[in-house]
Formats: C-alpha cells, structure tokens, sequence
C-alpha cells in the first residue's frame, strides 16, 4: 500500500511535469504560495534562499534540481556542472550531497538522461517517505505507555518527502493513542517550530504547545517530558549529531533531568565518510537573521553577530538514533 503524505499538508516539492514547484516555507503560516523552478539555478537558489527547507526535502529538491539540468542538453558534464553548485547551495545538510552523488553515480547514457535523472529523483522521493513511516514505526517501540514529547524545529512533512522523521514519530504516537502533551520550541531565529511544526500539527488535529527556546530547562524541570525528538541534518560515523541550533542544548539538559534524547533520521543522513562532527562545517547565516524583525531592526547598529544555524550533540548524549533499518545506540552506527 503507497504511505500517504500529511492529510492536507501541502507537498514542499512536487514535479509537474515541466517544474519543479515547490511550497514556499518563508510565507508559512500566513499564505500558501509556490516558486516554480525552470532551471537547476532556480533550485540551488530556492535551497540557500530557505524556500525549502529541511536535510531531506533540500536532497529531494537538489535530484529534482538535476533533472532540470539533464532538460537543458549539456550532457553529462553540465549535470555534473549543476551538482557541484546544488551541493554549495547548502552545507550542513548532508542529504543535499547525498542525492546528488547518487544521482550522477547512476547515470551514464546521454542519450537518456533527462528520464533517467528524473526517475531517480522521483525514487529518492518515494524511498524518503517510505523510511519515514518506518522509523516511526521503530521509534515508538522504544516509547513506553503515554509519551510526553518536546521537539525542535520542524522535522515533518514540509522538512521531508512526507510524514517526517521526529515528527513522524509524534503522529505515529498520535495513532497509537499515546501521544501525551508535544512541546515545539519555536526554533529561533527563522521560527521553523512556530510557523512550520505548529501548522502542520493542528493540520493532524494535534493541538501542541509553543513555547519560546529557552522554557525548555523549566519544563523539563517540572517533569512535563518523558523525551527529547528532534531530526537529524546529519549523522556521523561516531554517532555525533548535528541538527538545528538548539539540539545540543537541549541534549544536555535531557540528560540532566534524566530524560531520553532521540533522534531520528534516514540513512541517506548518516555520512560514513565524516568521522566525528568536528569535521563538518556548521552554516553560518547572514547577522540580519538575528539583528532585525519583520525589516524592523532591534539591535545596536554596529553589534557583532555570531549565527550559526546548526550545533553538533556528541554521541554519549543521545539514548537512541533511528533510522529506516532500526534503533541504535550511537556507538552502533
Ligand atoms: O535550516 P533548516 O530549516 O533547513 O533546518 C532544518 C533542521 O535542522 C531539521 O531539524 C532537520 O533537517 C532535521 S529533519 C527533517
């Protein structure tokens, strides 16, 4: 039976035929509008402007991206050309380079490469869905009785091809009767927890409560959790973690209330070439991310600004990671 998307959550990237259209997040809640991508350019673009967001959707965008780049006829070579800048669009998120390597390790027939790019990218898609609601099946056999959860960022549909990685396993508790209170911290400073996670839990009928970043200690304090679920932009050899800032934080404070700290994320996630998170490099976001609101500045003018948009969480202080193949410790990956 074909997994289905969020019920009335639209897709963040779908293939018309002619382009690839994709939901624009920045406008999220407030107006449901699409960029339509013509060329390659226009996805690598979409990608670092946060049109789409999200480790898994930027990797089935980027093969999207592709196809579009086998359409313009400058063979395998302009493709090539094309992944190279897809994987610059973004580079923490290692599903981006993860989809394109794939995509050019398995073409090599000029006369049929817009077919062939454009079947892979619709694969990469469908498998991404798939292992979304197999992890969520995995991670709730973890989760015992009624589970009160706290989450960050926006790990559901609009973040993946569909359902979610984190937030896949909340609807899949949702499902089994036992999801207790969810917790979205609103995720500064784009707010994915706030505009995105929140928009798409009311659309499931699961009302969440949305609490500003730094309530989480006090929540955990007062025993409103039982655990920590957040996804993954990616994972290393070693089993470190890097996710959204804020991730590593809340790991640390998980672990000081004695709670559980879970990730979840597809292997398409985990980059065996990478052997602890020192080795990755964290993106760091323009400074007006954090100085100005609403093209309204708050900041002292000349203020130094430090913006790192991803943390990394050392493998002891996470309890589970689960992927489409099952849980690990992180030790085990
Ligand atoms: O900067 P974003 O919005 O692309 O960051 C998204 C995240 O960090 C998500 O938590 C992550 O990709 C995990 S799972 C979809």
């Amino acid at each position: 039976m074909a997994e289905s998307i969020t019920k009335g959550c639209p897709d963040p990237a779908r293939w018309t035929g002619r382009t690839l259209r994709l939901l624009d997040q920045r406008c999220l809640p407030a107006r449901e509008t699409y960029v339509d991508c013509e060329r390659w350019e226009d996805v690598a673009d979409a990608i670092a402007n946060m049109v789409v967001r999200g480790a898994p959707a930027i990797g089935v965008a980027a093969a999207f991206g592709l196809a579009l780049a086998a359409r313009s006829n400058t063979g395998l070579a302009g493709l090539a050309l094309a992944g190279e800048r897809l994987k610059l669009a973004r580079p923490t998120a290692v599903n981006l380079a993860w989809a394109v390597d794939r995509v050019l390790a398995r073409c090599g027939d000029e006369s049929s490469l817009f077919d062939d790019v454009l079947q892979q990218a619709l694969s990469i898609q469908a498998e991404d869905l798939r292992a979304n609601h197999a992890m969520a099946r995995h991670a709730t056999e973890c989760l015992q009785g009624n589970v009160n959860v706290y989450t960050h960022c926006n790990t559901g549909s609009l973040a993946t091809a569909g359902f979610g990685t984190a937030l896949g396993v909340v609807r899949q508790l949702q499902a089994e009767g036992r999801l207790g209170d969810v917790f979205v911290g609103e995720t500064r400073p784009w707010l994915q927890g706030a505009r995105l996670t929140a928009w798409e839990l009311a659309m499931d009928g699961i009302q969440p409560t949305l609490v500003v970043d730094s309530a989480a200690a006090s929540i955990m304090r007062a025993g409103r959790i039982d655990v920590v679920i957040t996804g993954a932009d990616r994972i290393t050899a070693d089993g470190d973690v890097l996710n959204k800032i804020g991730t590593y934080g809340l790991a640390v404070l998980a672990r000081h209330h004695g709670l559980r700290m879970m990730v979840v994320a597809p292997m398409s996630t985990v980059d065996m070439n990478a052997t602890s998170a020192s080795e990755i490099e964290i993106e760091e976001r323009p400074s007006d991310e954090i100085t100005t609101w609403a093209g309204q500045r708050h900041a002292p003018q000349d203020i130094r600004v430090f913006n790192p948009v991803f943390d990394a969480t050392p493998y002891a202080l996470i309890d589970w990671i689960v992927t489409e193949q099952g849980v690990f410790q992180p030790a085990m990956i």
